[in-house]
């Protein structure tokens, strides 16, 4: 390949509905974001985002976010060599939606279809903003969460939750307590962990070998609120600032765990929790007293975006994948290390 390949990214697995289109640029070597826009559904107060009305809202705006993705860019759909889409994992109907919006796009505008690993998008995506080389990832979201090594063509998965995800304990304690889905229910328990004192209320510790559990906490936290909030022991603030204590906590140490084990000082913080500051000051302390470093990105890139799912579709393409039309289903249950990452050498 010479001059410049782009690629059109569509991601939509949960409540984010972004377009993307990424370049690559082949005098340069260098991958550019040329556009990245986002619709997010937000669900009525007191709700988590359900698959009906989710993939309603994507329906709704994946055509003139399409159209603002080229325009922002300033491409036509005849510069796009491959639409890129992510295959799993995620909410079935909201999937289902992008992926037929992608095969629509593929087969009026002639350009071959690419299916994405939606972590591995983040992964990728987290590498090339950040210059991250071979970094310990910590997937963290409302979805997932995983501690991620690569090793011989693969990211292989270190340690998981064994039952929610983190961002899913932390945004349904946010509705236990009355806090606001807009922008986010996490975004809210961390501003909300801010106003207090920092008086901490002892909530299990859950780590079994290198994996996580949430359920659990989010149990006794639910419980601990009902007590404290009625008989005025302690604040929401409060509440919010011990829960985040304590799960980033088995994070950061579980995530310490696999450096020992790979023999790595880099850790690369990926999905929609990764924005949170607390994390990633927890995580950047833990690797300032091992001489290493943390990476971590903005809301416009940890947050599940169009853009992540061009970059990986792009690299995956620029190696002779593309996905047949008949092959362009999508899956609910798609793991990290399903995929063959046939574009690294090391
Ligand atoms: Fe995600």
């Amino acid at each position: 390949m010479s001059g410049k390949v782009l690629a059109l990214g569509i991601e939509g697995s949960a409540n984010k509905l972004g377009i993307g289109i990424v370049e690559y640029d082949q005098s340069t070597k260098k991958y550019t974001i040329l556009s990245n826009p986002r619709k997010t559904y937000i669900a009525p107060p007191g709700q988590g985002f359900l698959p009906k009305e989710t993939a309603w809202h994507h329906q709704a705006h994946i055509v003139p976010l399409a159209k603002e993705a080229l325009r922002e860019a300033g491409v036509t759909p005849d510069d796009i060599n491959c639409i890129c889409f992510t295959k799993g994992p995620g909410m079935g109907s909201p999937l289902r939606s992008s992926a037929i919006c992608a095969r629509g796009l593929s087969l009026c505008w002639k350009k071959p279809l690419v299916g994405v690993n939606h972590c591995v998008g983040h992964i990728e995506m987290g590498r090339v903003l950040t210059g991250a080389i071979n970094p310990v990832i910590l997937y963290v979201s409302g979805g997932n969460t995983q501690i991620i090594a690569y090793s011989q063509k693969c990211y292989r998965i270190f340690g998981e939750t064994i039952d929610m995800a983190v961002g899913n304990c932390l945004d349904r304690f946010a509705r236990v307590i009355g806090l606001s889905n807009d922008p986010s229910p996490g975004y809210n328990i961390e501003q909300e962990a801010r106003k207090g004192g920092g008086k901490m209320i002892p909530l299990p510790y859950v780590i079994k070998g290198m994996d996580v559990s949430f359920s659990g906490i989010l149990t006794h936290i639910e419980k601990e609120a009902k007590v404290h909030l009625e008989n005025g022991s302690c604040s929401k603030a409060d509440l919010c600032f011990s829960l985040q204590e304590t799960v980033f906590a088995m994070l950061v140490e579980t995530t310490e765990r696999a450096l020992a084990h790979v023999g790595s000082n880099e850790v690369l913080i990926v999905g929609g929790v990764g924005c949170n500051k607390r994390l990633q000051g927890m995580m950047a302390q833990m690797l300032k007293e091992r001489g290493g470093h943390s990476f971590g990105m903005d809301y416009r890139y940890c947050i599940d975006n169009g853009a992540m799912i061009a970059q990986a579709g792009l690299l995956a393409f620029q190696n002779g994948v593309e996905t047949p039309l008949k092959e362009s289903w999508c899956t609910q249950r798609f793991r990290t290390d399903e995929v063959k990452i046939i574009w690294r050498d090391d």
